[in-house]
């Protein structure tokens, strides 16, 4: 089942640490690679050789252990991982999480990391029913960490009731879970990418700098989450996705037939090509001989979003702003115009965004001005907060039934 994974077991001090040893060595016999990272005090618990000897793999404690690298440690950690599990969750750790405290290589980690995050809490009841760790609990929730629910039962202080930490078959069934759940099945996704190609004579055309990277991303995490995804890609300098239909255009005129065949019969599409606003009026049949000027008479592309947003029924609706000022005043009106359920606005001139890079920096603005700004995030963990948003839009919307034409 976790095969490939990257998993990180962040350690906190509770007497259940012990438990976690075979969380360890259950996810590795599964398939996962997997690193552990301990609090000081946990350490106090379980010694940090156990969990190497479990994993096979050096376990990480100080910030400053090692003077050469203790700089980059957290950040080369949190990319490692494809999910962190916490197990077991102090009350201490949990309140530090929720507020972005970070003074120990665990907390700093779990800061730099935007993939996804389990927590698994563990301590006396009052603890854990205290307002302060359930309202803690809360923020980590709204921000899309899982949170395991603590067993009810026996517990280390002598006191019976919920607090426990769950059975390490649990764990990790629900860590297994994390990236088995189709949060989009059942549902037809269209998904655009890359730049349109318009033609000025058989050689040449007016182009734009996508890579299809960012519409790649998407169309892969809603396929991996369930979807029926179809992909309609224009000019693109990646390898498209495997488990998806994929239609390539190389115009404007040509993705809006494309993306129109399709429109009724999906839930949500997202526009996140870089769609040429003009081309030329009269493309040459012969390669135009050279000359010491040359005057290209341009015409407007159709808009396909704003054409969608007129004819949307049920349909969600995403654009892409893509954006080198004003970002978020511009956006915001495209979205308004299109009639989107919400646009990701980037500005493409910022360092490590927009176009051709891995990452990308971007906001979601929804309909009620709402902004969401993300830090610089690699596309596919982006493309993982837009299907999650795009997912919980689709809950309560019926369009397409899969199995239909
Ligand atoms: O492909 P990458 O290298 O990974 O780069 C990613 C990206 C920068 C291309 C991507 O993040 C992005 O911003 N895509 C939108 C590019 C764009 O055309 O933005 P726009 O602000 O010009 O258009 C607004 C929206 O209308 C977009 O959703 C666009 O797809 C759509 N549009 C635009 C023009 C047009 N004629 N028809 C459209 O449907």
């Amino acid at each position: 089942m976790l095969a490939d994974k990257n998993i990180l077991i962040g350690v906190t001090g509770g007497i259940a640490a012990y438990k976690v040893v075979e969380v360890a060595s259950r996810l590795k016999k599964s398939g996962a690679n997997v690193r552990v990272m301990m609090t000081k005090n946990a350490t106090e618990f379980v010694s940090p050789r156990t969990f190497q000897e479990i994993t096979g793999n050096a376990v990480s404690v100080e910030m400053f252990g090692d003077a050469a690298n203790f700089h980059v440690a957290h950040i080369a950690l949190a990319d490692f991982a494809d999910a962190i599990l916490i197990a077991p969750a102090t009350a201490n750790f949990l309140a530090k999480m929720a507020h972005g405290i970070c003074d120990d290589l665990l907390t700093t980690t779990v800061l730099a990391c935007d993939k996804k995050i389990i927590v698994a809490p563990s301590m006396n009841t009052k603890m854990f029913d205290n307002p302060a760790t359930q309202s803690n609990l809360q923020i980590l929730r709204e921000r899309g960490v899982k949170i395991l629910e603590p067993a009810t039962g026996e517990l280390a202080c002598g006191t019976t009731g919920k607090g426990r930490l769950p059975e390490p078959v649990e764990i990790c069934a629900a860590v297994e879970k994390i990236f088995t759940d189709k949060i989009l099945s059942g549902k037809k996704i269209l998904v655009t990418a890359g730049g349109t190609v318009e033609a000025i004579d058989p050689v040449r055309y007016i182009g734009n700098r996508s890579s299809g990277r960012m519409g790649c991303e998407i169309a892969k995490t809603a396929a991996d989450s369930g979807a029926q995804v179809t992909l309609i890609a224009g000019k693109i300098e990646v390898e498209p996705p495997k488990n998806l239909t994929v239609i390539r255009v190389e115009s404007a005129t040509q993705m809006r037939e494309e993306v129109l065949k399709i429109f009724d019969s999906v839930d949500a599409v997202i526009m996140s090509a870089a769609v040429a606003d003009f081309r030329v009026k009269n493309p040459a049949a012969q390669k135009i001989k050279k000359s010491d000027e040359m005057t290209l008479e341009l015409v407007k592309n159709p808009d396909i979003l704003r054409e969608l947003g007129t004819l949307k029924q049920n349909q969600i609706l995403i654009g892409f702003a893509a954006e080198t000022q004003n970002v978020l005043e511009y956006a915001k009106k495209k979205l308004a115009e299109k009639n989107l359920d919400f646009i990701v606005a980037n500005d493409v001139t910022a360092e490590g965004a927009g176009f051709s890079v891995p990452t990308n920096i971007a906001s979601i603005i929804w309909r009620d001005g709402t902004v969401e700004s993300f830090p610089k995030m690699k596309k596919s963990a982006l493309a993982e907060k837009i299907i999650e948003r795009v997912a919980n839009l689709s809950g309560d919307r019926k369009i397409s039934t899969v199995n239909d034409a």
